[in-house]
């Protein structure tokens, strides 16, 4: 296969039609189950047997759709929002297909999302895998992120997070933005027939806010801002044997999301010791606890300028508070919750929140969003098609993971990486 040839052969089929059925079964009985009006899950069964006999799949009704994403999100271990899960507003666009619409109903994801910084969870859902069409894939890990452009000397202008991604953009094609640590990148999409294309995202899909701190005049200056809706974007939604490589879906910023990782990780923005100097902090001994200080100070700047800014976000003590109040409903509706002590306690001032202070049960339930190998550089000839094709995979995942990447491109996830 050439470079920039359309993908067509892949076998997506990740599961045999016995585990599509079992998987499927458990679904729908769950579905049922939940939805009394929805009736007896026998008819509904066969029906999906008979499908999965002549296909190898299976179609979900928009209910199951619906009800499935929720689900997917009530079980995902390592999100403390999930006391929303049922408000999360599901977007079917099955059947869009060509890069240029995918790209189209990405944007129009965001500005719904956005609702002028009223943030409403959404998921859009593109078509699932199925045997010998792989679905679409955008190759962003969220619809929106800034840029990470590698100087000659290694170091980064920008969010190093994207460093490969802005790489791949650049050899795709685009030309770059204006050179600001803050520049939007494009979306990557590759499509069903297609090779990969970047489209730029327009001003009215990127809400940003400038953070400034209500007591520091100086820290306005620095020039620091980030932008309103996280979109994740590489998580593969999988749903009673069906799976949904491209299921963007995001909610609202957590105040340390931001303040506690994305500008103050090392390897991220960094803003840790320029924030402790402008306060006049001691940097040159750990024991000053300079760092504890600059991060409180962050982080109190991110959260009131969201809030002057009217955008939605919500703060550790609160969002802990929450979750707790979530495992007790869900307790008393007779479910099991199951959470990622390591990713549910928050990266700052974690045994000041209640969620720090007891275990939590660790199983993953079904539907789920998870990990799957990353779709950036498919379809360019980076990776040789030829060699993707059956490849064993221990995991039973769709051939997909280029042989010529290293281990740690796929990412050898510490705790908190990426959080959450
Ligand atoms: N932690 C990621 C980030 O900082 C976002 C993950 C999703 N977060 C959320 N609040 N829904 O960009």
């Amino acid at each position: 296969m050439k470079p920039g040839e359309a993908r067509r052969f892949a076998d997506a089929t990740a599961v045999g039609p016995e585990a599509v059925r079992a998987l499927a079964e458990e679904f729908v009985t769950l579905h049922h189950h939940e939805n009394p009006g929805a009736g007896s899950p026998d008819r509904r069964l066969a029906e999906i047997s008979a499908e999965i006999s002549r296909t190898g799949t299976y179609t979900h009704t928009p209910q199951e759709l619906d009800f499935g994403a929720k689900v997917a999100w009530r079980n995902s271990i390592r999100c403390i929002g999930r006391l929303y899960w049922q408000s999360l507003i599901v977007r079917d666009r099955r059947h869009v297909e060509g890069a240029d619409r995918i790209a189209q109903e990405a944007v129009r994801h965001l500005q719904q999302a956005t609702n002028g910084g009223r943030i409403r969870p959404y998921l859009t859902v593109f078509a699932p895998d199925r045997p010998r069409r792989p679905a679409p894939r955008i190759w962003n890990d969220q619809l929106i992120r800034y840029a990470g452009y590698t100087r000659p000397d290694g170091s980064v202008l920008g969010d190093p997070v994207s460093a490969e991604l802005t790489a791949a953009a650049r050899n795709l094609g685009w030309p770059g933005g204006p050179g600001t640590p803050f520049d939007i990148l494009p979306l990557i999409v590759h499509g069903h027939d297609d090779k990969p294309q970047w489209f730029e995202l327009p001003e009215s899909a990127v809400l940003q806010v400038p953070i400034e701190h209500p007591e520091h005049g100086w820290f306005a200056r620095l020039g620091v801002r980030w932008y309103a809706v996280p979109a994740v974007s590489n998580m593969r939604l999988d749903i009673g044997g069906v799976r949904y490589p491209l299921a963007p879906f995001n909610g609202w910023y957590m105040g340390t999301e931001i303040g506690a990782r994305n500008l103050a990780d090392t390897d991220r923005y960094n803003l840790l010791p320029g924030i402790a100097r402008r306060l006049g902090l001691d940097t040159s001994r750990d024991r000053s606890l300079w760092k504890d200080r600059a991060l409180v100070e962050l982080n109190i700047a991110v959260l009131h300028s969201f809030e002057q800014a009217g955008v939605t976000i919500s703060d550790h003590h609160t969002e802990s508070r929450h979750f707790l109040a979530h495992l007790a409903r869900e307790e008393r509706a007779g479910r099991a919750v199951g959470a990622d002590w390591s990713w549910i306690v928050p990266p700052m001032s974690g045994a000041t929140t209640p969620v720090f202070h007891r275990y939590y049960d660790t199983e993953q339930r079904h539907p789920a969003f998870v990990y799957q190998p990353e779709a950036l550089g498919e379809g360019t000839g980076a990776c040789p098609q030829e060699a993707r094709q059956n490849l064993p995979d221990a995991a039973g995942d769709p051939a997909r993971t280029c042989p010529y990447d290293t281990a740690d491109s796929h990412g050898g996830a510490t705790p908190h990486d990426g959080q959450p």
